[in-house]
């Protein structure tokens, strides 16, 4: 039997190519090797305010991403989580195996609460325990993310070993698959962020849907660090993360990708 993949985007703002290189793409690859499930997580949007009408349009906008991004309905299930109540009905049960301290301590809920957590929903605190049960319902094996999703998969895994241990084996185990190219594409305006739906910034995201012209305006005006030099070197996050993108979208190894832009500098690059 082919061993599973489950993974999931929320349908809010629009994918970038954040979402992409660390998920998405991960899934198209992965999905002709594993019994593949990618839910569009409307109920873990619904942990902030959303205008119902447009949920439903962005949930299906998102389904049509997912397909152009090259997940294949033919061997993989797309489907929308509010049409399966098992997602909330397990989230309960798991709710009550885990256990506040943990859930303190996800970082996510620290930066999306804004340190107000006692006017965030409780929804926003618990979400990373519906995740955990979209996870476990299907026995996944293996869970594409990108890096972001670490800290939440490792909530995951221990809700389910407490299970299993308390109540008898009912979990797989899931592991995490987290690329380390991608995993964390940075802000094209301030690489100690990473790349987000939400910046206020419109410079610092490239989204999927954007045109061309858009995409090569946000390129050039993208920082870069002090060096001159086009190479990958961690000590220098912007043109790294540059790189990085243009390594994942072109196919490239990394010596390809620098001996391309041997001698030349940013202005050629960009
Ligand atoms: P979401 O919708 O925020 O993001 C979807 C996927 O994109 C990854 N990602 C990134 N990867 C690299 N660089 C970035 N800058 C970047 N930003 C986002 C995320 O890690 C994610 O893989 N909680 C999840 C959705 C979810 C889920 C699940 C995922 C709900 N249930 C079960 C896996 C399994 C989320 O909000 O992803």
């Amino acid at each position: 039997m082919k061993k599973r993949i489950f993974s999931g985007a929320q349908p809010t703002g629009e994918l970038h190519i954040g979402n992409y290189l660390g998920a998405t793409k991960n899934w198209v690859e992965l999905q002709n090797e594993y019994d593949s499930l990618f839910g569009i997580v409307d109920l873990h949007a619904i942990t902030v305010p959303q205008d119902p009408a447009v949920l439903r349009k962005k949930s299906l906008d998102l389904a049509r991403i997912y397909l152009a991004a090259g997940v294949d309905p033919d061997i993989s299930t797309i489907f929308i989580q509010s049409d399966v109540p098992a997602h909330a009905e397990l989230a309960w049960v798991l709710n009550c195996i885990a256990r506040m301290g943990e859930l303190e301590r996800m970082t996510q809920f620290k930066d999306k609460s804004g340190g107000k957590s006692e006017r965030a929903s409780v929804g926003l605190f618990t979400y990373p325990v519906l995740m955990a049960a979209d996870i476990l319902l299907y026995q996944t094996d293996l869970v594409p993310v990108g890096q972001d999703q670490k800290q939440h998969l490792e909530l995951c895994r221990d809700i389910a070993g407490r299970f299993n241990r308390d109540y008898g084996e009912a979990f797989v185990i899931p592991d995490p698959y987290i690329q380390k190219a991608g995993a964390k594409i940075l802000s094209l305006k301030d690489p100690e962020k990473k790349m987000s739906k939400s910046d206020e910034n419109l410079n610092a995201t490239v989204f999927l849907l954007d045109d061309a012209d858009t995409i090569m305006r946000k390129v050039k005006k993208a920082v870069t660090d002090s060096g001159t030099t086009i190479e990958f070197d961690e000590s220098r996050p912007a043109i790294n993360n540059l790189l990085t993108i243009y390594k994942l979208l072109t196919g490239k190894t990394e010596e390809e990708c620098v001996s391309d832009f041997e001698g030349k500098g940013y202005g050629q690059f960009k």
